[in-house]
This record gives structure tokens, sequence and C-alpha cells, in this order.
């Protein structure tokens, strides 16, 4: 069932002269937070590890009229998450928005799970948003302030048979996401965690039919999700309408899991 399509509904001027990075934005989920970012005013840093398909987001966006700038970026690798993290305050002096939203699935049952498989989810989907989180701290303490806003999933809250890497790193994130928030609240920074559940993406295109329509069974709203509802969430915890929300995991979720 498709989702009801969605306009930005935030005012244009929400988060104004703030600059944001948002991770793993060449499609997707990452690509709606990044236009939606755009569209409330923010200078926008996006990144994923191909140079081609992030450049064509960028150039998409650019020629709407935002301000967007693209880096070939693998957030699992540190060296290129440091780069990243330079480059934009290279380009707009200070980061005050970071979403860690880039994730991948190797999906499996546990007992014939590679190795390689769980090391490659664990380094994208958790170490990757641990190197991007560390790198930005120290600006944003400088600047005694920032939003952090890490996009877990409702399988990190639930499980899922086959999704023992991916259910383990999103969990983490959670982790993550609550031990940060008690080490930098303080110095005027925000970290919450959001958790989809089936949102309508090259991800989810993967599910065979059958079990798609089993998992809407679970939703009490009835349809899926659009990128654009996670956007939408992600744009109210980085705006001041947030500033006393942190350590917090947000469903965006349709009713999924309560
Ligand atoms: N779709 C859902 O229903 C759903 C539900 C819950 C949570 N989520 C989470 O939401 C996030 C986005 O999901 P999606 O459905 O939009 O996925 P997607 O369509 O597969 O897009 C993933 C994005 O991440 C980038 N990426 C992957 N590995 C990367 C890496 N190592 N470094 C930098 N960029 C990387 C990809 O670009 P390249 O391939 O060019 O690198 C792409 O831009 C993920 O964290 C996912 O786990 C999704």
């Amino acid at each position: 069932m498709d989702q009801p399509t969605k306009q930005n509904v935030f005012n244009e001027n929400l988060l104004r002269g703030k600059t944001a990075i948002v991770t793993g934005a060449s499609r997707g989920i990452g690509a709606a937070i990044a236009q939606r970012l755009c569209e409330v005013g923010a200078n926008v840093v996006i990144c994923s590890r191909s140079t081609e398909s992030v450049s064509i987001t960028a150039n998409e966006l650019e020629n709407k009229g935002y301000t967007i700038h693209a880096i070939a970026a693998d957030i699992s690798k540190k060296e290129d998450v440091e780069t990243l993290v330079e480059q934009a305050i290279e380009q707009y002096s200070q980061i005050d928005i970071l979403v860690n939203n880039a994730g991948i699935t190797r999906d499996m049952f546990l007992i014939r799970l590679k190795d390689e498989d769980w090391d490659a989810v664990l380094q994208t989907n958790l170490t990757g948003t641990m190197y991007c989180t560390r790198a930005v701290l120290r600006p944003m303490i400088r600047q005694k302030s920032g939003r952090i806003i890490n996009i877990s999933s409702v399988i990190g809250l639930m499980g899922n048979p086959g999704q023992a890497s991916y259910a383990a790193a999103k969990a983490g994130i959670i982790g993550l996401t609550k031990t940060t928030a008690k080490e930098v609240g303080t110095r005027g920074i925000t970290v919450n965690a959001i958790a989809p559940g089936f949102i309508t993406t090259d991800m989810t295109a993967k599910i065979p039919e059958d079990l798609q329509s089993k998992i809407l069974e679970l939703i009490p709203l009835q349809f899926f999700g659009s990128p654009d509802d996670v956007a939408d969430a992600v744009c109210f915890l980085a705006s001041d309408a947030a500033r006393y929300i942190t350590g917090q995991t947000l469903q965006v979720d349709g009713g999924m899991v309560m």
C-alpha cells in the first residue's frame, strides 16, 4: 500500500543558517532528509560511498535552488569520516546538525551468517555512526550547541529473524545515543535516535511481496511510511522545538511497535 504524499509543513526559515551533515544521502531516507533540511533553510553536506550517486542527488537539490555540498565518504572508514567533517567545516565553518543515516543490511539466519557479513553491518551501521558522532563532538562542544540524530530501526527494538547483525547494530545505536546524550548534555548538545518502521525505499524493496503484506498487517495505520515521514521527525529534533528532548528514541512506524 502506497503512503500518501507529504509536503513540507515547516517554516522555510526553521533552520536558516544552520549547517547539517547527512550521511547516506544519495537515495531513500537520507535524500529525503537532505531535501527537507534544505527546504527549511539549512546548508547541507551529504555523503555516500559513490561519488556519482551522491553528486546526482546534490545536483537535483542545487537545481531547485538549495545550498548543498556532496562528498564521497565511506562512514565505515575512520579516515573518510575525518575528511568529511574537515571539509564540512572548511565549507561552512561549523556543524550544527549531524544526521547519522547511512546503513546497510546483509540478512541471513544466524546459523548461516558469515563473519564478514556480521562485521560489515556492525562496522557501517554502528561503528560508522560512532566515528561520525565522535568527529563532530569537538566542534559542537566548542560552539556549545549541536544536534545529533541517529537513525536506528524498530528492528533494534523488537528483533527480526534473519537480521541478527542489523538488529544488534540498531540496538547498539540506541545505547550509543543514550550514552552520548549523557556525556554532552551539559555542552548544549542533544542526541536522539529515530526508529523508523517500514519505509518504502530501495532497502525495503528487497523484501518479498508476501512478507510485505504480512508486515502491513502489523501496522495499525495500515500504510507503509514514506522517507518524508522520517525527514519530518529529523527536522523537529533538529529544531529549537526539541531543545528539551535528549537521549530519546522516536518511533516513526505507524504504530507497528508499542
Ligand atoms: N527503509 C526502511 O524501512 C528503514 C527502516 C528502519 C531504518 N532504516 C534505516 O534508515 C537508513 C536509510 O535507509 P534507506 O532505506 O534509505 O536505505 P537505502 O535506500 O539502502 O540507502 C542507504 C544510503 O546509505 C548509503 N550508504 C550505505 N553504506 C554507506 C557507507 N558505508 N558510507 C556512506 N554511505 C553509505 C547509500 O549510498 P551508497 O550505496 O552510494 O554508499 C545510500 O545513500 C538506514 O540506516 C536504515 O537502516 C530504514
